[in-house]
């Protein structure tokens, strides 16, 4: 530690639709956490459109980190390093800040930083419980990263004398993010963007045994050994097809969206949906961030017992497998994160679960839930205390994997 301060680093976060900064004390003391959200611009497409979300992170870079450095009552020359996400993430998204950080590190004369943007998801949980003194440093911990983008389960070990962690991936989802579900099945039934929200607040107004969803075993794919993720389809120039092992900790989360479909349409439940989109549209046109419970009337029992029921069985699917692996690897703490780790279903009734089989477990605030940068500087601290510099040829790793 140099100076009369812990060294403070500066966190930039661009890899999907918030752009981000953050500056961090010591690896754990927030000095500043500013998030420029998107959410409002690709509304209107029920998604996040790439080309828009460069351009608004070129919009946004500069403004944000100022202001975090501005909110943090520092000056630009007191940085002792600069993090950033490395990926995974857009390609052009990650190289807005990807540029940015590197011109500002090499400016200052200050190290550079890479993050990898599920790291910095776990580091988000472990810099507040830390705070807040409540997680035994036991290892290995169970660390669920669950958002829009990834539904992973990590082993995850901070070795002692280095302070180095490293990463061991034990699940995955084979298809759909649980985020991803969420927000397609909110989209199908006419629910504001992004769906999770809307589906955590509608949810409580159903009843979740209405409708019965299963989870069905999940079967072993192949894909050929360079295919691209996410796609079976063979690529030029690949040899013979390679079996993908699927562990029974993975998830899927693509076969229930079909099922609330299937069932939307067994109900005849189409032209409801239809006139609540249009309603809601219109709300949400005078209300951009109206609260979800404020459209209640627009909902019959029967779709508020539908979102119950979907939310249920993620909600039940998430903790089955968090607990399994977490029981068969021998974990000694769950670690919650990423944009669903808000949902209070999944909050509660985890929780009440850990704490019944005696495992400590940790989510972060809803503010560190989603995206932020506080997390990228939090998870570059080993790597500042290690002087693992990112090189100068740093640039984005859009399908970079952790573990
Ligand atoms: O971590 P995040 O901000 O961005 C990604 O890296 O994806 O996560 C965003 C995801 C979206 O899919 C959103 O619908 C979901 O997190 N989400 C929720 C809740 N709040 C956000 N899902 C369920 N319940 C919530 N309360
Ligand atoms: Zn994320």
């Amino acid at each position: 530690m140099k100076g009369m301060h812990p060294p403070l680093i500066l966190g930039i976060e661009t890899s999907c639709d918030e752009t981000a900064a953050a500056v961090v004390a010591g690896g754990s003391r927030i000095l500043s956490n500013v998030v420029a959200s998107q959410v409002a611009l690709h509304a209107a497409y029920g998604g996040v459109v790439p080309e828009l979300a460069s351009r608004e992170h070129l919009r946004h870079i500069v403004p944000v980190v100022r202001q975090a450095i501005a909110q943090a009552g520092i000056s630009f020359a007191q940085l002792d390093a600069v993090a950033v996400t490395e990926g995974p993430g857009l390609a052009g998204a990650l190289l807005v800040g990807i540029l940015y950080a590197k011109a500002l590190a090499f400016g200052l004369g200050k190290p550079l930083l890479a993050v990898n943007h599920l790291e910095g998801h776990i580091h988000a949980v472990l810099l507040e419980a830390r705070n807040r003194g409540d997680l035994p440093c036991e290892f290995p911990m169970l660390a669920l990263v669950v958002s829009g983008g990834h539904t992973h389960l990590y082993l995850a070990t901070e070795h002692r004398q280095t302070g180095a962690w490293t990463y061991r991936n034990v699940g995955r989802t084979v298809d759909d993010a649980a985020g991803e579900a969420f927000d397609k099945v909110a989209k199908l039934l006419g629910l504001g963007y992004p769906g999770g929200a809307w589906i955590d607040a509608l949810a409580r107004h159903g009843d979740p045994a209405a409708v019965p969803f299963h989870f069905n075993p999940i079967k072993p794919r192949t894909r050929l050994p360079n295919a691209k993720p996410g796609s079976d389809k063979p690529q030029p120039g690949s040899s013979p097809e390679e079996p993908i092992p699927v562990s029974r900790f993975d998830f899927s989360f693509s076969g229930i969206k079909t099922a609330v479909l299937r069932y939307t349409q067994a109900h005849h439940l189409e032209e409801s949906i239809a006139r609540r989109r249009a309603a809601l549209s219109d709300l949400l046109a005078a209300h951009p961030s109206l609260p979800p419970e404020q459209a209640l009337h627009l909902f019959d029992p029967q779709t508020l017992s539908l979102i119950s029921s979907f939310q249920a069985a993620v909600v039940g699917n998430l903790i089955r497998q968090t607990l399994a692996a977490a029981e068969a690897f021998g974990a000694r703490a769950l670690l919650i994160s990423g944009g669903v780790a808000a949902n209070r279903e999944l909050r509660q009734r985890l929780t009440a679960q850990a704490s019944a089989r005696g495992l400590p477990i940790a989510f972060p605030s809803l503010a560190l839930a989603t995206d932020n940068a506080a997390m990228i500087a939090a998870a570059a601290w080993p790597r500042y205390l290690q002087h693992l510099h990112a090189p100068e040829s740093l640039t984005a790793a859009p399908q970079l994997k952790l573990g």
